[in-house]
């Protein structure tokens, strides 16, 4: 079970997400809100006198920075942008990484995890770095794995409360507002069981957009409404009405086209099982769902273990 809390975050932690109603109409300039899982990613800087090395034992991840030049692994390229911005590329080093989020799973996990390592280099080296600074190289390292992030999971991943958040102009910086929730918020998330990238699905949605502008406008403005009223209902804990507002943003995903066979059994049967709401959450394409289920957790859990999911009570408190 997981425990995801809004709380004061640790050196070296980035917390993943997940987002109760915004995604994809994010990368266009509209509202969305997110929740942070708590303790998502731990990363861990040790000494070493044999160049760069990378552990992420839960991924079965281990490589050795610049080995295979031709064929570099794709978390060689985080970190090299890393180093590189922090002006560590001459140290030798081991960096561990203990990620408790699944990967590709719409939950935050690249931001979670380069967060994780600036914090835990700026422990190791005595760096001196601001959560601004943090937040804003993650949001460097976004650009690699996602090519159009909105800049919402590497805010949660950095400062680890709940958000409204809105995507900075040339001029404007994001928009950052931190919420208070009327109650604890009692989630259940799912796993879809299918890995799924947001650089695709962000890429796809601009691809459709970009054949139907004015429907696509239409749909992002319906959900940017939608996430305003869920701010409402999250800071009144008013479930009933933030459930609804989740099943409609469900159908408006599902006309971006960004559900998947997987996740549409997980809202049914969720839903059946008494969830006030249900939805993907994230990228979308397979990854995660979320339901909103008070009082009936595990009841909605043990529906969707039966119907072969793996799911996890999230209780987001504050
Ligand atoms: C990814 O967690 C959410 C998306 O809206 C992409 C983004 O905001 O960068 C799909």
């Amino acid at each position: 079970m997981a425990d995801l809390e809004n709380t004061t975050h640790d050196f070296s932690v980035g917390h993943g997400k997940v987002i109760l109603l915004g995604e994809h109409a994010v990368v266009y300039g509209r509202h969305a809100l997110a929740v942070p899982v708590r303790l998502a990613v731990k990363a861990n800087i040790t000494d070493s006198d044999d160049g760069i090395h990378i552990y992420i034992p839960s991924w079965g991840t281990q490589v050795q920075l610049q080995q295979s030049p031709d064929n570099p692994h794709p978390m060689e390229e985080t970190v090299t942008l890393i180093l590189e911005q922090l002006g560590l590329m001459d140290q030798q080093m081991k960096i561990e990484v203990n990620a408790n989020v699944n990967r590709a799973a719409g939950m935050g996990s690249s931001a979670a995890l380069a967060v994780g390592i600036v914090r835990a280099l700026n422990q190791h080296y005595q760096l001196n770095l601001n959560d601004h600074r943090v937040n804003t190289l993650a949001f460097e390292c976004e650009k690699l794995a996602h090519g159009n992030p909105s800049g919402i999971d590497n805010t949660v991943a950095t400062y680890g409360y709940p958000i409204l958040f809105k995507k900075g102009k040339k001029n404007e910086p994001a928009l950052i507002e931190k919420l208070t929730l009327g109650a604890p918020l009692p989630l259940v998330v799912g796993y879809s069981g299918v890995e799924s990238l947001t650089l695709k699905m962000v890429a796809r949605v601009a691809a459709a957009r970009k054949k139907n502008p004015a429907i696509y406008q239409q749909i992002f403005d319906f959900i940017d409404s939608i996430t305003l009223q869920g701010r409402d209902a999250l800071q009144t804990g008013d479930w009933q009405q933030l459930g609804e507002l989740m099943n409609v943003c469900q159908g408006l995903l599902n006309a971006l086209q960004v559900s998947c066979w997987e996740i549409e059994e997980m809202i049914q049967v969720a839903r059946q099982n008494g969830a006030l709401g249900a939805k993907v959450t994230g990228g979308g394409g397979g990854g995660a769902f979320i339901a909103l289920c008070p009082g009936n957790q595990q009841t909605v859990i043990e529906a969707l273990n039966e119907a072969g999911y793996q799911a996890m009570e999230v209780t987001v408190n504050g």
